[in-house]
């Protein structure tokens, strides 16, 4: 059995790493890079998605795939899933959703966080989990956040939505652990990323405090005083898709500096 984060833990796998050209995406695509693995990085901007696998191929020196796909375009979707069929390791990931107030949320807004959360999720299990099945080994790590297993105020789509990923994560468990297949959230908190940059925007100009006043409150709610780096959530995916993990079945893995306890 090969240890986790040697840089050859996962080499001979592929990866494909949705919502990859930055941010959280990104950083676990290239620390499967650096273990070994052969991965295909997903987005919609050809640029960024560009810049992101020359980035990531400086890093670790492996080759990088990219695949310039709208994962809200289901055809477009499904016709990259059937190129990449032989996938060992899945890691989810999207956009994130709107954060307003619940009234100011109308349902055309659940349908759209639905179609982004929830939907390229299940079409990607759906093509990719029984092709690992049946070569009896498989890796499926949802990238998700902490509002899971903690819910935020304001982020109703978030907070309702992305448990119904535990619930997929339960599904997959219990119909593929027996063939080598693991299904895992991975819950990250605040970090340090384009998305985290827009949120602090929006809540100040709610709110009309200034950035770095929205900021400071975060911060201050988070037991270890900081935010993540994108390199120690990747850390934790890394964990979920090694031979290490092969008997950790529908967990979600909180990495949040301890907000729970806060
Ligand atoms: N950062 C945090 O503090 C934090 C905390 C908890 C949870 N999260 C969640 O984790 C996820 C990733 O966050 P992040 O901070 O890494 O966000 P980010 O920096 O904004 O990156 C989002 C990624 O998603 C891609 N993307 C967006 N819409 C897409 C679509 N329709 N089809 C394909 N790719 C798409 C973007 O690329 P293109 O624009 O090129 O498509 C980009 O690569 C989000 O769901 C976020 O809500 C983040």
């Amino acid at each position: 059995m090969n240890s986790s984060f040697s840089d050859k833990a996962l080499s001979g796998r592929k990866a494909l790493v949705f919502a990859a050209s930055q941010g959280l995406g990104k950083a676990s695509a290239e620390m499967l890079a650096s273990m070994g693995a052969e991965v295909v990085i997903m987005a919609r901007s050809a640029v960024h998605l560009q810049q992101a696998a020359q980035d990531i191929q400086a890093q670790t020196g492996r080759p990088v795939q990219v695949e310039c796909v709208d994962m809200l375009d289901t055809v477009a979707l499904n016709a990259m899933l059937m190129r990449h069929q032989d996938s060992d390791i899945l890691v989810t990931n999207c956009g994130g959703p709107p954060v307003a107030p619940f009234v100011e949320l109308p349902i055309a807004a659940w349908d759209e966080a639905y179609q982004m959360i929830v939907r390229p999720v299940v079409l990607a299990c759906q093509t990719l989990v029984p092709a690992m099945a049946q070569r009896g080994w498989g890796r499926v790590v949802m990238i998700t956040s902490s509002t899971v297993v903690d819910p935020l105020r304001h982020f109703a789509l978030s907070n309702a939505l992305r448990k119904s990923l535990l619930g997929l994560a339960e599904s997959l468990a219990q119909e593929y652990a027996a063939r080598g297949v693991t299904a895992n959230l991975v819950c990250p908190g605040l970090t340090r990323t384009a998305r985290m940059e827009s949120l602090v925007a929006t809540t100040a100009a709610r709110t009309g405090k200034d950035e770095a006043a929205v900021l400071k409150e975060m911060l201050a709610g988070i037991p270890a005083k900081r935010m993540a780096e994108p390199q120690e959530i990747a850390a934790a995916v890394a964990f979920l898709c090694s031979e290490a993990a092969s008997f950790v079945q529908a967990q979600t893995l909180v990495v949040d500096g301890g907000g729970k306890v806060g």
